[in-house]
């Protein structure tokens, strides 16, 4: 019954037969239904078929041709939707809208902060936030044994894991390490602006965090004074806070300025009245500042005879709390889009 055999075996490969496409399917019909195909050369077979089969042999033939048609016919139709659906592809139509991410805002602040002092001349200046001890607290005066390193809570890095052998590998805990690099690297006049990360070992809390953001400016040139560092902060505040604000600068200590000042602004929530905010003082500290201590100038390869400067240093998130009230510090870094989304028209 090699004729039935045949039937069955192209009955398979029949009910299984795909196409990619109308070319393909065109093969397909050829190879089997065209005047040369196969199935047609078993209707040729048919013929010398003793009468006795001729009725079952004949059924499954027809059958056979049937579904091969039947088959065929279908997946033309599933050519022809497609194509039709690709029709109605609207190409002029705009995609559907993408949701956009919104500014953190720290670098909102820290790009305005940037672009306020960039108008009066400076640049900005970057440096390496896993620094050494030198750039970090020794060539900015601070004594061996300075208190200020632990003052600082500094996150030493241990140079095998595991091991803490005293190291002089750390992450910076301010940015006016970037000072000591710009001066030991460019000559002067230098007027830049350093912002970025640091790091201090601090346990997390609303009003305190492991790392934070600033921004350090330094201007180191012949006869820089006092006045000039008072005159560049106070157009820094009026032109952050609003030209109603005032300054006022108090004496402070830093290793490397002399003297060194820490500046409050009129409060910007009662207008100096005197808030909660403010603790009925009516004033606001945001930043440290100075004139550069001459071992620092001199530590940098500058000529302190020749030379003078000053530097102020601020908190991103104490002047963004100010600018948008945000009590909670943590959730700077918590990206919570709740949160951030708040920040979405800015
Ligand atoms: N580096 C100081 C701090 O981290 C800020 C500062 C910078 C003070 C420059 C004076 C001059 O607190």
């Amino acid at each position: 019954m090699a004729l039935k055999d045949s039937i069955q075996s192209l009955m398979s490969q029949v009910s299984e037969m795909q196409a990619a496409n109308a070319d393909e399917l065109e093969a397909l019909r050829i190879k089997y239904l065209s005047k040369k195909g196969e199935i047609t050369a078993l209707f040729n077979e048919f013929r010398s078929v003793p009468n006795e089969q001729k009725r079952e042999l004949g059924q499954l033939l027809n059958q056979l041709r049937q579904e091969t048609e039947g088959r065929i016919n279908e997946l033309r139709e599933q050519f022809e939707t497609k194509a039709a659906e690709a029709d109605k592809l609207d190409l002029t139509r705009t995609p559907d809208p993408i949701a956009l991410g919104t500014r953190h805002p720290l670098s909102l602040v820290r790009e305005e902060i940037e672009d306020i002092f960039s108008r009066i001349g400076f640049t900005i200046a970057q440096g390496p936030e896993v620094e050494d001890d030198k750039h970090v607290y020794g060539m900015l005066n601070f004594a061996p044994e300075h208190p200020a390193r632990d003052m600082q809570d500094t996150f030493f890095i241990e140079k095998e894991p595991g091991v803490q052998k005293p190291t002089d590998v750390l992450l910076r805990s301010h940015t006016s390490s970037v000072q000591t690099r710009v001066m030991t690297s460019q000559k002067p006049p230098i007027r830049v602006l350093c912002p970025g990360r640091v790091y201090r070992n601090e346990a997390i809390s609303a009003r305190a965090h492991c790392f934070f953001h600033q921004v350090e400016g330094l201007y180191v040139d012949k006869h820089v004074s006092y006045a000039d560092l008072r005159e560049a902060l106070l157009y820094f505040s009026k032109e952050m806070f609003g030209p109603e604000t005032k300054i006022r600068l108090r004496p402070s200590y830093f290793p490397f300025t002399e003297p060194s000042a820490e500046m409050d602004i009129s409060c910007n929530i009662c207008g100096g009245k005197g808030c909660s905010f403010c603790k009925g003082t009516g004033w606001v500290e945001i930043l440290g500042c100075g004139m550069v201590d001459p071992n620092v100038l001199e530590s940098c390869g500058i000529d302190s005879k020749v030379y003078s400067g000053y530097a102020f240093g601020m908190g991103v998130e104490r002047i963004t709390n100010l600018k948008y009230r945000v009590k909670d510090l943590r959730l700077f870094s918590e990206n919570d889009v709740r949160f951030l989304r708040q920040f979405e028209s800015c």
